[in-house]
């Protein structure tokens, strides 16, 4: 990872800023970009001279193409963005808000890989975030399940056709949204989780999945869940 440059679109906060952080550790350079440019500033001047900040909306295709002309070159692509509305009953939940929720975690994640292919190393990687409500239901996820679900096809099929960078995908459990979390906690036992781990998973053990794939340069097409054991159980 030393002296790659690593662009992580979400990275202002969450499993996101936690790889940025690991990442400089490793002696990478990270640039991170979200809708809100002041907080990635203030983010990437905490982490220092190896961090830099852009503002986008990966929603916005003209604004994802407009973004790689003015980027350059870069090692890899990490996206870990999470929509504002996506968990809702199904027969509450708003259709707009299931599209706004498909626009930013899936259309977000597909325009980043469509428009990074000229100037992202063909040594590099791409990695994609999905989720556990890809392969098990919830009540209140199925917004989120369609979109993991799309994003885990669009992983396996992209190792294929973009070749020779690989493509992957980290699907993470349950992982605690701060630390001590027991409202997450709390929460995930009342939707009927059976995680053998007994515990949420943290945002450092989250990010060391997507070093792995950012790593292995035999590993594409994959996809890499950190769940404590829930899917197993
Ligand atoms: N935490 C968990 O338990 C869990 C479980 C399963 C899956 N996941 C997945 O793991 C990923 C990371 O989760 P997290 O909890 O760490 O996320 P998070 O911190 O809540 O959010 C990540 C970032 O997404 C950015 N974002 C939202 N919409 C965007 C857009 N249209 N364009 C660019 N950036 C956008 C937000 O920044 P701005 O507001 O500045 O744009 C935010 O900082 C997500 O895909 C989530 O669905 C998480």
């Amino acid at each position: 990872m030393k002296s790659k440059r690593i662009l992580i679109v979400g990275g202002g906060t969450g499993i996101g800023l936690c790889l940025a952080e690991q990442l400089i550790n490793l002696g990478s350079t990270v640039v991170i970009a979200s809708r809100d440019i002041q907080k990635v500033q203030s983010v990437a001047a905490r982490l220092g001279n190896n961090a830099s900040a852009y503002q986008l909306d990966a929603s916005d295709e003209q604004a994802v193409i407009r973004f790689f002309s003015d980027l350059g070159e870069f090692d890899h692509l990490v996206v870990t963005i999470r929509p504002d509305h996506l968990t809702a009953p199904f027969t509450d939940s708003a259709p707009a808000d299931s599209r706004a929720a498909f626009d930013a975690k899936f259309w977000g994640q597909y325009y980043l890989a469509r428009y990074c292919v000229d100037t992202i190393s063909t040594d590099g990687s791409i990695v994609f975030t999905s989720g556990i409500a890809a392969e098990r239901g919830y009540q209140g996820f199925s917004c989120t399940a369609a979109i993991n679900g799309a994003i885990e096809s669009l992983t396996k099929s992209l190792a294929v056709e973009l070749a020779p960078i690989r493509i992957n995908a980290v699907t993470p459990g349950f992982i605690e949204r701060k630390a001590d979390d027991d409202e997450r906690w709390e929460m995930v036992q009342n939707l009927g989780a059976r995680i053998p781990a007994k515990r949420l998973g943290t945002q450092a053990e989250a990010a060391n999945a997507y070093i792995y794939l950012l790593q292995n340069r035999y590993t594409t097409g994959t996809i890499l869940t950190v769940d404590g054991g829930e899917l197993s159980a």
